[in-house]
């Protein structure tokens, strides 16, 4: 019924932790809110292309049910990540102390470990441990912690993070925390009017079908007066068309984060995108997304790597063959069946375009090669 808003092709698609499929109304969106206004030489087109920007924080704000004015956009995760880690002086400190997990995604260690003094330490949770039992984020958040770095879902073991019970600790004992939505975002609901982190980072590259470039910074308003972004530039000051190179005032508000001239081409993608799945409601898609890895579950519960219940998983599902690995993925390959396989096994994504027929062949392309020993 979905499907038919998508570009796709004949493959089955699976890939939806790495990259979404576009809309079928992308170009026709992209040539309106942007083309046409660029193409029309009577008047420039920053109103426009303004508007587009406004409406892509509207979008946010109607995601994850909060102000859209806490958003602001943002090229990247590690872009807005180090922006943010610049700002708060207590994050600046020779002996700050930052607690992560070893399953975070690579590019958020990496600056971590640029944006804070060479000075301050970073814990890593193993990933040995279970990352989506609560009582194990309570063994490494304590008083001594400045910041703790949550992923909402984890796309190498398709985990979800106690996000919840991770935040309520470190409310308890004064500890600043960042929620990564980047893979949780448009899969897995998460209201920002009851569930306050400090910040939140995310993009609308992979469930959100928005495409590379438009990436957005959460601020919760009672952290603004306490940052002083470094990277900032005209469109982070208050005033932006004050024009004098002597003053600049922090935006009062969570655009202080923006930065210079913006692009403006992936926000208007992108906030078409997250309406049409605003429209569909995160509750249904996610509700969807699990029925069809509760069948790949029941199918294989032998090589079943994420987790069995549906409260500790995302919207991946991770399978190992073992030894038969190989010529699984290769099956799967030879039947257009599109997966990635990484350490702990191939990741499969099904979203609202796919359907249990899509996944039953899956489920028989598998065992036509997979002998359960
Ligand atoms: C959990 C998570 N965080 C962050 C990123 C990407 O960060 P960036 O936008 O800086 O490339 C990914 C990309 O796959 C991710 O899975």
């Amino acid at each position: 019924m979905y499907k038919k808003d998508f570009l796709l092709n004949d493959n089955i698609y699976l890939l939806n932790h790495s990259v979404g499929r576009p809309l079928k109304n992308t170009e026709q969106q992209f040539k309106t809110h942007f083309l046409d206004h660029w193409q029309d030489a009577s008047s420039e087109p920053w109103p426009q292309w303004i508007s587009a920007i406004e409406r892509y924080q509207i979008a946010l704000g109607s995601l994850f049910n909060d102000d859209a004015n806490h958003f602001c956009p943002q090229v990247n995760l590690s872009s807005a990540l180090t922006k943010v880690l610049m700002s708060v002086d207590r994050l600046q400190q020779p002996h700050t102390k930052i607690l992560m997990s070893e399953s975070d995604f690579p590019s958020m260690g990496f600056v971590m470990q640029r944006a804070i003094a060479n000075t301050a330490n970073i814990t890593y949770i193993p990933n040995s441990l279970d990352i989506t039992d609560p009582t194990i984020w309570a063994k490494y958040l304590n008083t001594s912690i400045d910041l703790v770095f949550i992923s909402h879902a984890y796309s190498n073991t398709g985990q979800q993070a106690p996000v919840k019970d991770i935040l309520a600790l470190a409310r308890e004992h004064h500890v600043l925390s960042i929620v990564d939505v980047a893979q949780s975002a448009g899969i897995i609901p998460l209201d920002l009017s009851t569930t306050r982190p400090d910040f939140m980072i995310g993009s609308c590259v992979k469930w959100l079908c928005g495409g590379p470039g438009s990436s957005y910074l959460w601020v919760n308003p009672d952290q603004l007066k306490h940052c002083q972004p470094k990277d900032v530039g005209w469109f982070s000051h208050q005033q932006p068309f004050e024009f004098n190179i002597h003053h600049f005032e922090n935006h009062q508000g969570a655009l202080r984060f923006w930065g210079g001239t913006p692009s403006i081409m992936p926000y208007v993608i992108s906030a078409n995108s997250i309406e049409y799945f605003v429209r569909i409601g995160i509750e249904k898609l996610r509700q969807h997304n699990q029925i069809l890895l509760a069948m790949l579950a029941d199918a294989f519960p032998q090589a079943l790597v994420s987790p069995q219940q549906e409260a500790q998983r995302n919207g991946t599902a991770i399978l190992h063959f073992g030894s038969q690995q190989e010529a699984v993925l290769s099956a799967l390959s030879a039947h257009s069946i599109s997966i990635d396989n990484r350490q702990q096994g191939m990741r499969i994504s099904p979203h609202i375009y796919n359907d249990r027929i899509e996944i039953m062949q899956l489920i028989e392309v598998i065992n036509t090669v997979y002998i359960n020993e």
